[in-house]
């Protein structure tokens, strides 16, 4: 049902989308961490159109990285995306690694955003668990632990795993990231129009203001602290 939503309605016009490569899909991963679709669609291509591969990447010189990152915030994604380049033409021979766990082994590279490379450029079996999709399956799962409490994350992982198709990755796991995005709201959802609509827990009972919910953090504690200037 994901899949052919994603066909359908899901987001198929976005840059990187286009003749997809590790490179590509690697960049735009990286940028789109903490950034919304809109905000990266205003530097991908001025980036790539600099930097069009690894080699380039790792060769050019920090400052003008940091110089064409500038506006997409959190730069510290930029300096662990160079490193990860060095790494890749010093010790990998150019090519980047392509298995979840390769990747992982990269600075800026963890287990989701290495699953979203392997699966959306190569349409490999990888599971993604972001966000949106973390929101998904506890809705559909009907998850009532707190999405900060010890093992839903491990759990998370698990039902992410056992609800991978077994085949179409890329086009699930970019369909799992649209729903997200452009149905499956925190606040409001659009059920009406979801292709999960007949299946999904939150939904059929009625829950879905409920969760995802979040433990509250605890009041911060009140120290006093003094100063004495000489
Ligand atoms: N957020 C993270 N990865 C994404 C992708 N491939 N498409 C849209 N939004 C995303």
């Amino acid at each position: 049902q994901v899949i052919e939503w994603q066909k359908q309605d899901g987001r198929n016009h976005l840059p990187w989308q286009q003749k997809p490569n590790m490179y590509r899909v690697w960049v735009s991963e990286i940028m789109l961490q903490q950034t919304q679709v809109s905000t990266v669609l205003k530097y991908y291509n001025r980036f790539i159109l600099s930097f069009p591969d690894v080699k380039t990447l790792a060769n050019e010189p920090i400052d003008d990285i940091l110089h064409k990152w500038s506006g997409l915030g959190y730069y510290r994604r930029a300096k662990l995306m160079h490193k990860a380049a060095q790494m890749i033409t010093d010790n990998l021979g150019g090519r980047i690694p392509s298995t979840v766990e390769g990747l992982m082994e990269l600075p800026g590279i963890g287990r989701s955003t290495a699953g979203a490379i392997v699966s959306l450029s190569l349409n490999k079996e990888a599971v993604i668990l972001d966000a949106n999709v973390k929101k998904i399956l506890i809705r559909f799962y009907g998850v009532t632990s707190a999405l900060n409490e010890k093992g839903t994350e491990k759990k998370l992982w698990e039902l992410a795993t056992q609800s991978l198709p077994n085949k179409e990755f890329r086009q699930y796991n970019q369909g799992l990231m649209d729903l997200g995005a452009t149905v499956c709201f925190k606040s409001k959802p659009k059920c009406q129009i979801c292709p999960l609509h007949g299946s999904c827990r939150a939904r059929i009972e009625n829950i879905i203001d409920i969760i995802p919910k979040k433990i509250k953090a605890k009041p911060p504690k009140k120290i006093l602290l003094r100063l004495t200037v000489f």
